[in-house]
């Protein structure tokens, strides 16, 4: 029951992300968060990093959603030491397809989660979205086109200190198929040149096109909204909170 697909990547992840997209989205998310106050549903929360970005931008209950149970452990472990932040986040330790809500939110939050998405669970990962949310609610999530990836060997992809050792991490594209990128993740710790530790995981993540992704959102309800390059603001119809 709680096997962790990706266990090997939770000591890595916030040292790698740090230096990814989540600078970025704590710049550029707040402000579409401007006018929620009754409750966020954040899908994939991982370790918290966007969670805390929520928490300072909205200021009412958060339901953050994670199935992992390392990344939730992470995630739980900064809540413990900010009381005023744990005391309106509830940890849903589930499956997006399997989130439900006890009241309506007013925004969704899915920052680097919906890859994690094959075409055929979309149409269902967007009813239930649509069903956590009030009318007039808002779905926000970061995506951008990419070019079509290439198999080959193992890349470096990061490496970070961390007192005596480093923490490195390398990549190897090994199958596309339309969408899909299957990719295998290379997790090593070194002392000087000793590798005294080294897990890998495979994982298949699901890239459409921006145009592909705007169909199915239209066709389940939601209207385009404007945001900035990078991320993707929807609404559901109703009053908008805020305007
Ligand atoms: C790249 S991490 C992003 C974490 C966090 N949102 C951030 O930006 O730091 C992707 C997260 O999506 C979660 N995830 C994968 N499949 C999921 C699913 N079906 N439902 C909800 N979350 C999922 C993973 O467990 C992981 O924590």
């Amino acid at each position: 029951m709680n096997a962790d697909p990706l266990s090997a990547a939770v000591p890595f992840y916030d040292l790698l992300h740090e230096d990814g997209h989540v600078p970025l989205v704590r710049r550029l998310l707040p402000p579409l968060l401007a006018g929620v106050r009754h409750g966020v549903l954040e899908i994939g929360a991982g370790t918290g990093l966007i969670t805390e970005v929520i928490a300072r931008s909205a200021p009412g209950e958060i339901y953050a959603l994670e199935p992992s149970l390392g990344m939730r452990s992470v995630l739980l472990s900064r809540l413990a030491v900010d009381p005023e932040t744990r005391r309106r986040v509830t940890v849903l330790p589930c499956g997006a397809l399997d989130a439900e809500v006890d009241d309506p939110v007013e925004a969704v939050v899915m920052i680097s989660v919906l890859q994690s998405f094959p075409a055929a669970e979309r149409p269902a990962l967007w009813r239930v979205l649509a069903r956590q949310l009030r009318p007039g609610g808002r779905l926000v999530f970061n995506w951008r086109d990419r070019a079509t990836p290439v198999t080959g060997g193992l890349e470096p992809v990061g490496s970070y200190d961390v007192g005596r050792h480093t923490y490195e991490i390398a990549a190897q594209v090994l199958e596309v198929a339309g969408e899909s990128v299957t990719t295998r993740f290379v997790y090593r710790v070194r002392r000087r040149e000793v590798v005294i530790s080294e897990d890998e995981m495979v994982t298949t993540n699901h890239w459409p096109p921006t145009a592909a992704l705007a169909s199915e959102l239209k066709e389940n309800g939601f209207t385009w909204s404007q945001a900035p390059e990078g991320m993707q603001v929807w609404h559901l119809p109703g009053p908008r909170p805020g305007a």
